[in-house]
């Protein structure tokens, strides 16, 4: 059984004192649910939430650099997210690919270094709307997915979540429907299933991501491979994201 789990990418947003508040508020509110609950905040944020000695959600951070340390201004590492207490960081997300040109081989890189750092990786795949209408999205993705977790081992895979994030419904109102996204999804796993095998394919958790919302959230997390959700502008606000966690 896959534990579902729904995270929050506050992207650039929120100052510490704001973030401190709504994440406070959320630990109370979703206390007992069953899903796994994570907040990936802005790095400024993170030691901060991390200070309030979270029980129920953890924390994420949005990106990170692959080297140990050294002269890389601006960049983050592994170690020091892991010391402000992140459990995943979001890696490859499609506005890290588009705006900061990240390419398959850099996003393989992060993934490889969080996974030997002890930080789960969520690694983000998705089609434009162009390769969508060309009728591509599959086989973008399963690259995508290949090239990304290429070099993983077979004990770290179950350390792996995948967001499958249609770009042009990132942000944009339109979603995918649930039954489509569920078949992009099956492909993404037998894209693990072949680098890996079925089994350990089956452990990895694949989220569905763009626009979700309170309202839409439950066609995606009732398909059979859909296992949570990463969701951007509905987990700015606590009654939303709440709504989301408990589909
Ligand atoms: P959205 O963003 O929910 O605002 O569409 C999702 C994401 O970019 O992860």
């Amino acid at each position: 059984m896959r534990t579902p789990i729904i995270a929050g990418n506050w992207k650039m947003h929120k100052t510490i004192g704001e973030a401190t508040e709504m994440v406070r508020k959320l630990e109370e509110l979703v206390a007992d649910s069953s899903v796994e609950v994570v907040i990936c905040a802005p790095f400024t944020s993170l030691s901060s939430l991390s200070a309030l000695g979270l029980n129920k959600v953890k924390l994420g951070a949005q990106n990170m650099f692959f080297a140990d340390q050294g002269a890389y201004t601006g960049e983050i590492s592994a170690a020091m997210l892991l010391d402000a207490g992140c459990e995943y960081v979001i890696l490859g997300h499609s506005e890290r690919r588009e705006i900061f040109k990240e390419d398959d081989e850099l996003i393989n890189k992060k993934v490889l270094k969080a996974l030997e750092a002890g930080l789960k990786p969520i690694l983000c795949v998705g089609e434009t709307l162009k390769q969508r209408k060309a009728g591509e999205t599959e086989k973008v993705v399963v690259e995508q997915t290949t090239k990304g977790l290429a070099g993983v081992s077979p004990e770290q895979i179950s350390q792996v979540v995948i967001a499958y994030e249609p770009i042009w419904a990132i942000g944009t109102g339109e979603t995918s429907d649930g039954n489509d996204a569920n078949q992009v999804i099956a492909a993404i796993r037998q894209a693990a299933a072949e680098l890996f095998n079925p089994e350990l394919a089956g452990q990895v958790r694949i989220q569905y991501g763009g626009s979700v919302k309170p309202g839409n959230v439950k066609e995606f997390m009732d398909q059979p491979e859909i296992d949570g959700a990463l969701v951007g502008g509905a987990s700015l606000n606590a009654e939303d994201f709440v709504g989301i966690i408990n589909y």
